[in-house]
């Protein structure tokens, strides 16, 4: 088959259920599905005696024909039963499955088997409802799937259904099982890391048995993040088949990454199982989080775009109607508690006028906050520092254009409070038991809803009463000692599930009472960043480390899954975290490649500082829409490269913006000619240095130049930095 037609058919596959409005098929006579996006095809059948067969995830299909019905596998022998040889779309604990279960369950008579058969299945649009049930019981499991055909991605969750006449207990509910191709020699890429050190990329070789990703800590966590892509052992950013997936949910999460002596590679997530008991009367149910998953023929790179793509236009509040991110200053490592009125309007002064557009004034300014020892819980102004109120504050920033902002710990409470005084019993506890505290503090049981009406009440009335455009939501501390003692014991540990169904739903609200409201999910930096947060806030701070060149491998991590416009990135002053030093200029092309921001003391800024912030921040401005809503290309990555490049390209086409950093010359060597991507080469840019300097002395280039022979910057040095903005003409 020649190229050409080798295209057209690949073309054709995509378009062809696309075009139809069809992306989900059935084959009522083999009993099978096929959901089809321009990217991916997903297929599943029933077996003859009732069972639900994975059959397929990968490029895109367009012949339900070619797709065999799951026939029955012979015993390999009595300890390998078929069960094990076969991929159960969503496997009950029961029979002879001896993996991760999807569901696992206990009656009140003790008796654990559940074994799931078919019965019923709807589609409407691109939703397709799958419902199983037990061989036995009134027990029902129905599988959620959603295709986005646009983005390529599939979004799938399950309800577990009690609708026997007896109570039983959920001890595992997954959102989904993701099965690869059959196969071995599949890399594992995740992310890792802890405080001020989130988002680290690890790449490694998927081996026999199971790796377990997860939070135990209540929040999404800064040790792992709920996103996984797993390849060939040999995908790039441009080439190579990924498959990816991203959770949903802001509470303990669990993926268990299984490889079976049987050539079987999948990932089975949701709820963590550890501690987790979810009981059901009869009618009850229980939804699980929703999980996205996407393939891409086109490397890592392309997997990334397919999610900051859904994540902009079906995840953000708003989606692509939502405003881009303004330039937002924050007073943290400007002033930490030290907070007043007089202070803060001689900071937002200076914030307004190097063109910042919302102020946000951080920790310090309610209760006895004057340290972290005392005053969360009380959310009332501190009357010393503000003896005006805030009113006059935020008049004065409004005054000046600019937008205010204000942080909150919502969740939290030190002993040291009025709070806890008067409701020690709100936080959560194992009676008799001492209450650990972090950084001063306890977490309050959320899960209680007489603690989910105060936290709104207290965020509604703040809302209210002032002229608040924007909250900064920060959450300190993981759990500890999760008890709720004021329920019954076996309903004790609902509180992993309550807890963030709480904190959805007074996110939820806040946000239909206050419509113009925009909200920032903080947790000591990025410890609650995920898909399901991300439907109630605007922004995300992605690391208490500020440190420019610390940043740059925290960015690329918080890049293989989430957009650039969420990504909080302050400019701050140096020496920083390891004592280093990099220039302003260094640092704010840093920070310009997500939602700008600067956290830096501008009291301390010199003229120079202040005329290069300025044009700086005027520059992001022309930018930004590129950088927040365009594709990113990461050229070269700061793990393996002495170069890192990252490059954005507008949704339109017309601008694109290059930024490179150099981090340790040496030999004097001139650093690599980059190669642009995503250009349209056919046609001329006219190519403007924001910083730095270009080998090349003229001004336009083709697309095709630039794409295959590309620019040379003279970055030189240690931690030299440039950007380069592309005009196409
Ligand atoms: C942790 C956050 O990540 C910081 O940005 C700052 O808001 C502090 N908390 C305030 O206590």
């Amino acid at each position: 088959m020649t190229r050409t037609n080798a295209l057209i058919l690949g073309m054709l596959a995509w378009l062809l259920p696309a075009a139809s409005g069809q992306s989900i098929q059935y084959n009522a006579s083999k009993k099978i599905w096929l959901l089809n996006s321009q990217t991916s095809s997903y297929a599943i059948g029933v077996k003859a005696d009732g069972s639900l067969r994975h059959l397929y995830w990968g490029a895109p299909l367009w012949r339900m024909d070619d797709i065999a019905s799951p026939v029955d596998r012979r015993e390999l022998s009595s300890f390998d039963p078929p069960e094990m040889l076969e991929n159960d779309e969503y496997p009950g604990w029961g029979g002879t499955r001896y993996y991760e279960p999807s569901v696992k369950i206990v009656r009140e008579n003790g008796n654990r088997d559940l074994v799931l058969r078919y019965a019923s299945h709807q589609i409407r649009g691109n939703e397709l409802d799958i419902e199983l049930k037990d061989i036995r019981d009134d027990i029902r499991v129905t599988l959620h799937y959603r295709v986005y055909p646009e983005y390529g991605i599939l979004r799938r969750s399950s309800t577990v259904r009690n609708a026997t006449a007896r109570p039983i207990v959920v001890e595992s509910a997954q959102s989904a099982v993701w099965h690869m191709p059959p196969g071995e020699g599949y890399r594992l890429s995740y992310l890792n890391g802890r405080w001020a050190a989130e988002t680290q990329l690890v790449r490694e070789p998927i081996h026999p048995g199971d790796k377990v990703l997860e939070s135990r800590k209540g929040h999404t966590s800064h040790n792992f993040n709920p996103w996984f892509a797993i390849d060939t052992g040999d995908a790039d950013e441009e080439h190579g088949r990924v498959w990816f997936g991203a959770l949903a949910w802001s509470g303990n999460w669990r993926f268990t990454v299984e490889q079976t002596p049987y050539r079987q590679v999948r990932v089975t997530g949701g709820y963590n199982t550890f501690d987790f008991a979810y009981p059901l009367k009869p009618g009850e149910s229980l939804d699980t989080p929703a999980f996205y998953g996407g393939f891409s023929e086109r490397g890592f790179g392309a997997a990334s775009r397919a999610l900051h793509n859904l994540e902009r236009a079906e995840i953000l509040p708003g989606g692509l109607t939502s405003r881009l991110r303004p330039v937002l200053y924050n007073s943290w490592e400007a002033t930490t508690f030290n907070v007043n009125e007089a202070g803060q309007r001689e900071l937002a002064d200076k914030a307004a006028k190097l063109g910042v557009e919302l102020f946000v004034m951080d920790d310090g300014w309610f209760g006895a906050r004057n340290d972290d020892h005392a005053g969360l819980g009380d959310w009332f102004v501190n009357p010393k520092k503000f003896p005006q109120g805030l009113k006059s504050l935020i008049d004065h920033v409004n005054g000046l254009g600019m937008d205010f902002g204000l942080w909150v710990e919502p969740e939290m409470v030190n002993a040291n409070s009025d709070l806890y005084r008067a409701h020690p019993d709100w936080v959560m506890n194992f009676p008799d038991r001492p209450r650990s505290e972090l950084r001063n503090q306890m977490v309050l049981n959320l899960a209680r809803s007489d603690v989910k009406e105060y936290i709104f009440g207290v965020l509604d009335k703040l809302a209210t009463e002032n002229n608040i455009r924007y909250f900064k939501w920060d959450m300190n501390r993981p759990f500890s000692e999760p008890g709720w003692p004021e329920v019954a014991p076996a309903d004790q540990r609902k509180l992993w599930v309550e807890y963030d169904r709480n904190l959805y739903e007074i996110l939820d609200r806040l946000r239909a009472k206050h419509p113009k409201l925009e909200i920032e999910s903080c947790s000591g930096g990025g410890g609650r960043v995920d898909l399901e947060i991300l439907k109630r806030v605007e922004e995300v701070w992605a690391s208490d480390n500020t440190e420019a060149f610390d940043r740059l491998r925290i960015q690329e991590g918080f890049s293989q899954a989430y957009t650039a416009k969420i990504m909080s990135a302050w400019v701050t002053d140096v020496p920083n975290q390891n004592g280093r030093s990099t220039s302003l200029a260094y640092r704010f092309l840093v920070a310009m490649q997500g939602a700008l921001g600067i956290g830096s003391n501008l009291n301390r800024f010199s003229a120079a500082d202040t005329e290069l912030a300025t044009r700086m921040i005027a520059t992001y401005k022309r930018i930004r829409a590129t950088v927040q809503g365009g594709d990113l290309y990461r050229l070269s990555s700061p793990r393996t490269e002495d170069l890192t490049a990252n490059q954005y390209v507008a949704a339109d086409g017309r601008q694109s913006v290059l930024f490179a950093f150099r981090h340790s010359q040496q030999y004097n060597t001139a650093p690599p000619t980059i190669l642009l991507r995503g250009l349209d080469e056919r046609a001329i840019y006219k190519v403007e240095l924001v910083t730095g300097r270009l080998a090349e002395t003229q001004t336009e280039f083709s697309g095709a130049y630039l794409m295959r022979a590309g620019l040379n910057l003279t970055l030189r040095g240690d931690y030299d930095a440039a950007a380069v903005i592309l005009e196409r003409m």
